[in-house]
C-alpha cells in the first residue's frame, strides 16, 4: 500500500498567510498540518509516500526534507490546482500497480485512519471512503449509502441540493482501476477534474466502492476559524512538558515549553498552550489554547485562543484573541487602550496601535 497526499492547491481562504505560506505547511500546536497527514499514514504502515506539490513546491519540500521520516518520501509537481482527481492522474507511475491512500494534506483526523486503511486492505473493493456527517453538506462530496450492503450508491460534490449529510471526509482507499474512471470523466464547473465524479463512475461501471466511518472529530483546515479549531483540538491532547526555565511565573493547565525558552517573572501560561523553542514571554498572559512558534518575543501581552507563527514580535497588545499570526511579525501599541483585538497576520506584517 502506498500514500498519495496532496500538498498542492492555493488555499485562498487562508489570505493574506496564504500568500507566502503553503497552506499545508500552516502549524497547529507548533506542527504543520502536512506532518500529522505524514504521521498518520506512517502509523497505518505506510512507508512509501509521494507528496503532490504545487507552485510552492520549494516550501514543502524543504520543511518535509529536514524531517527525518520512517518512510520513503518523494514529491510530484502539479503545475497548477486542476483538481484532485488531476493530481492523481499524474501521480500513475508512483501507484504502478498498488493501492493506494490518497490523503488532503489539509485534512486532521484525531483517532487517525489506520482502522480504515486496514479495513480498506484486508477488503477486496474498488474503493473505499471515510465519511462522516456534517451540518452542511453543500460545501463537500456528498455520499448516498446504502445502509444494509455497506456501499455507497451515488457521489456528488457539493450538490446544491444534498441527499444525504454525509460528507466525504479526505482520506480515500483506492485501487488502480481509479485511473481507468478518471480518464472518463470531464472537468466540472469549477474547472477540476473531481475525484468524487470519478469515484462516481466507479460505482455507475458496477465497481464496488465501500465507506468507513470517522471515529472522533475530523477538521478540514480550509479557514481561518477551521485552523483554531484545529489548534484547540489538538491542544486538548498535550502533556505537560517543560524544557526551558520558568522565573517565578504561573503555569497552570497542559502547558509544554520547549528548549531555552524563558518565560519571566509577572507572567501566567494557562494551559492548553504550547510555547516553542527560544522564546521570551515577559510580563504576558498566554493561553488557554494557544500555540506560540519558535524564537517568539511576547511582552506585557495577553493571548488567548490563537496561533502565533515563529519568529514573532508582540509588545503591549492588552488582549489578543481569536488571531492567526504569521512568521516574522511584529505589533507593537503604544498608547494605553484596553479592547480586545482580533488579527489575521501575514508573514513579516508590521503593526503600530
Ligand atoms: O475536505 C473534504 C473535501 O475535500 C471533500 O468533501 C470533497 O469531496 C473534496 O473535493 C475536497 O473538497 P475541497 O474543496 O475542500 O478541496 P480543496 O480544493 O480544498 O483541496 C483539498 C486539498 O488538496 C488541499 O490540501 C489542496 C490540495 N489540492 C487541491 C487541488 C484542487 C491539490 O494538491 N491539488 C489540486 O489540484
Amino acid at each position: 500500500m502506498k500514500g498519495l497526499i496532496l500538498s498542492g492547491g492555493h488555499g485562498t481562504r487562508l489570505r493574506p498567510i496564504t500568500y507566502s505560506q503553503q497552506k499545508q505547511l500552516i502549524p497547529v500546536a507548533n506542527k504543520p498540518i502536512l506532518f500529522y497527514c505524514i504521521e498518520d499514514l506512517i502509523n497505518a504502515g505506510i512507508h512509501d509516500i509521494a507528496i503532490i506539490v504545487g507552485p510552492n513546491k520549494e516550501q514543502v519540500m524543504e520543511t518535509v526534507r529536514a524531517v527525518e521520516w520512517d518512510a520513503r518520501i518523494s514529491f510530484i509537481f502539479q503545475d497548477a490546482p486542476r483538481g484532485l482527481a488531476h493530481a492523481v492522474k499524474i501521480s500513475r507511475d508512483f501507484v504502478g500497480d498498488d493501492n493506494f491512500i490518497m490523503y488532503l494534506g489539509d485534512n486532521l483526523l484525531k483517532g487517525g485512519s489506520a482502522d480504515f486503511i486496514r479495513d480498506f486492505s484486508d477488503s477486496k473493493v474498488d474503493a473505499s471512503l471515510l465519511l462522516t456527517e456534517v451540518e452542511d453538506p453543500r460545501q463537500y462530496g456528498v455520499a448516498l449509502v446504502d445502509e444494509q450492503k455497506k456501499i455507497i450508491v451515488k457521489l456528488v460534490e457539493k450538490p446544491k441540493n444534498p441527499q444525504s449529510n454525509l460528507s466525504i471526509v479526505g482520506i480515500y482507499g483506492l485501487t488502480p482501476r481509479i485511473f481507468e474512471a478518471i480518464d472518463h470523466i470531464k472537468p466540472s464547473w469549477r474547472g477540476e477534474l473531481e475525484i468524487t465524479d470519478a469515484l462516481h463512475w466507479l460505482i455507475e461501471n458496477g465497481c464496488n466502492v465501500r465507506y468507513g466511518m470517522v471515529q472522533g472529530w475530523w477538521k478540514d483546515t480550509g479557514k481561518t476559524e477551521d485552523i483554531l479549531d484545529a489548534n484547540r483540538l489538538i491542544l486538548d491532547t498535550i502533556e505537560n512538558e517543560n524544557n526551558g526555565s520558568v522565573q517565578s511565573a504561573t503555569i497552570t493547565g497542559k502547558v509544554k515549553i520547549g528548549k531555552n525558552s524563558v518565560i519571566r517573572e509577572g507572567s501566567a501560561i494557562n494551559g492548553p498552550a504550547i510555547i516553542g523553542n527560544d522564546c521570551i514571554v515577559s510580563a504576558s498572559t498566554i493561553g488557554p489554547y494557544t500555540s506560540i512558534g519558535d524564537s517568539s518575543e511576547i511582552h506585557s501581552t495577553s493571548i488567548s485562543n490563537s496561533i502565533v507563527m515563529e519568529g514573532a514580535r508582540i509588545d503591549r497588545i492588552h488582549q489578543i484573541t481569536d488571531s492567526l499570526i504569521g512568521k516574522n511579525v511584529i505589533l507593537k501599541k503604544d498608547d494605553a487602550s484596553h479592547e480586545r483585538k482580533t488579527f489575521v497576520l501575514g508573514d513579516s506584517s508590521q503593526v503600530m496601535l
